[in-house]
């Protein structure tokens, strides 16, 4: 079903760990070549494990998705060590937790930075390296429930208004480049069980328990329950489906 993917680059933003490195490990299930692009220490870590357990080419890249000067050359060094990438995976993100009236403004301007101005500068890099070898794509964001749903009881004020962007992004891009042959998409998780809320939920249980009860299917996510729908959306199997944010959350936003 899905053998288009073998042998495909693809790019995962955020693939040190985390939703990212699950989302990546699926591609390289699929025998896509991967390159991790991360801030975080493990990215190279990450990328050789990753080529040892699944016997892909990968690659670890230290990058920042808001610098906007170094993504094109990260790209550039993407094709020339793996190939041109047609797969672009949108995961880096950061939550913050604020009361509205208290937020610094540098805090709401990196939370934006990173969530909405990164995937687009991320989008735009790949766009431009794939455009120009006259190569095809498809890229999925990484939005969240946020993007349409106010969480609670934790104040995010910043987090859900940059999902929200991202969505909206990830539609005006859709329509701009599919004619050109990249198509974009999102997913949108509800909770998940990442390194980020595992540590969040031993510290806070009562919290956790009180996201819990609210899925209707009785769980939070795990972050396996990604693959199926990454590799869906990443293959020519969605081709189709443009513009899409998929919402993939057991349920919660139906109640
Ligand atoms: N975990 C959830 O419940 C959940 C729900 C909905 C959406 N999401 C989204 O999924 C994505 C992954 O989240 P996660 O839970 O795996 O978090 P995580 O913190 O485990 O992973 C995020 C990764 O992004 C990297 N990153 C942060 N800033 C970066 C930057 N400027 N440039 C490059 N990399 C950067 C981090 O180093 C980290 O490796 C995020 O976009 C998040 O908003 C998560």
């Amino acid at each position: 079903m899905f053998e288009d993917l073998d042998g495909k680059v693809a790019v995962v933003t955020g693939g040190a760990r985390g939703l990212g490195l699950e989302m990546a490990d699926a591609l390289a299930e699929m025998r896509c070549a991967v390159a991790l692009l991360d801030v975080g220490d493990g990215v190279g870590a990450s990328a050789d494990e990753l080529g040892e357990r699944r016997g892909v080419r990968t690659l670890g890249l230290h990058a920042d998705v808001t610098d906007d000067a170094a993504l094109d050359a990260v790209f550039g060094r993407v094709t020339d060590e793996l190939g041109l990438p047609s797969v672009l995976v949108n995961a880096a993100g950061v939550a913050a937790w604020s009361e509205a009236e208290a937020m610094p403004a540098a805090d709401w301007r990196r939370v934006i930075d990173i969530n909405l101005t990164g995937t687009f500068l991320t989008c735009q890099a790949f766009a431009r390296t794939v455009l120009a070898a006259e190569g095809a794509g498809s890229i999925v964001n990484v939005s969240s429930m946020s993007a349409f749903v106010v969480n609670v009881p934790q104040r995010q004020a910043a987090y859900n208004a940059s999902k929200a962007g991202v969505d909206q992004l990830t539609r005006s891009l859709a329509v701009e480049w599919v004619e050109r042959g990249i198509r974009v998409n999102a997913v949108s998780p509800g909770y998940f069980l990442s390194e980020m809320t595992r540590q969040f939920i031993d510290a806070n249980p009562e919290t956790g328990e009180g996201w819990r009860a609210r899925v209707p299917a009785g769980r939070l996510g795990e972050p396996r329950d990604l693959r199926g729908l990454v590799v869906f959306l990443a293959s020519d199997a969605s081709r189709y489906v443009v513009g899409e944010s998929v919402v993939i959350d057991g349920g919660y936003t139906l109640v």
